[in-house]
């Protein structure tokens, strides 16, 4: 018999700023494939920005509604950029571990802080200092670990080099 090749999706997860919508796009123009970012088609079917969502319908709503997102998306090949909590549903691991290859783009907590300070958009980290914010990441930890395919450790990598490897 002939071979029968799956086409598969890539699915990046990580926690918030590991550069997952940075590396995403930046995977999608170098294989040629089409990026779809979870948050972005959440958004898009709500009108909303997450922060608001959070905010006038609760953490729950936008967590069905990310199951949703990755049961809906299934056009392929593409790159499937998620939110940093995707993987605290078992049913959103299932989805992604049926569907396609799980990459978790592991980031130092340091590089994290970095590059989250100051920012407005994520309602998880408003009112939350750095040790509640690690606590966060040491929780999760293990989520990303266990339902990841392949573990890519970005820490003090460029984007372009991220991308080189990536790919
Ligand atoms: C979340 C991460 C966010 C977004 C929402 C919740 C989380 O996405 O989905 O604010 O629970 O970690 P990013 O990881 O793209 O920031």
């Amino acid at each position: 018999g002939g071979k029968v090749v799956k086409a598969q999706i890539i699915y990046l997860t990580g926690f918030m700023g590991s550069g997952k919508t940075t590396i995403g796009e930046g995977l999608g123009k170098a294989l040629g494939v089409t990026v779809v970012d979870t948050d972005k088609w959440i958004e898009e079917k709500e009108g909303k920005a997450i922060r608001e969502l959070f905010s006038e319908k609760g953490e729950g709503f936008f967590r069905d509604l990310e199951t949703e997102a990755l049961q809906s998306i299934s056009q392929t090949p593409q790159i499937i950029t998620t939110g940093g909590g995707i993987i605290l549903r078992e049913d959103n691991v299932s989805i992604m571990k049926e569907k396609g290859i799980v990459i978790n783009l592991k980031c130092e907590v340091e590089e994290i802080f970095q590059r989250l300070a100051g920012d407005q958009s994520r309602p998880l980290l408003q009112n939350k200092n750095k040790k509640e914010i690690e606590t966060m990441y040491l929780e999760r930890k293990k989520h990303y670990e266990q339902s990841a395919d392949i573990i890519f450790d970005t820490s003090g990598k460029s984007i372009r080099k991220i991308i080189q490897e990536l790919k």
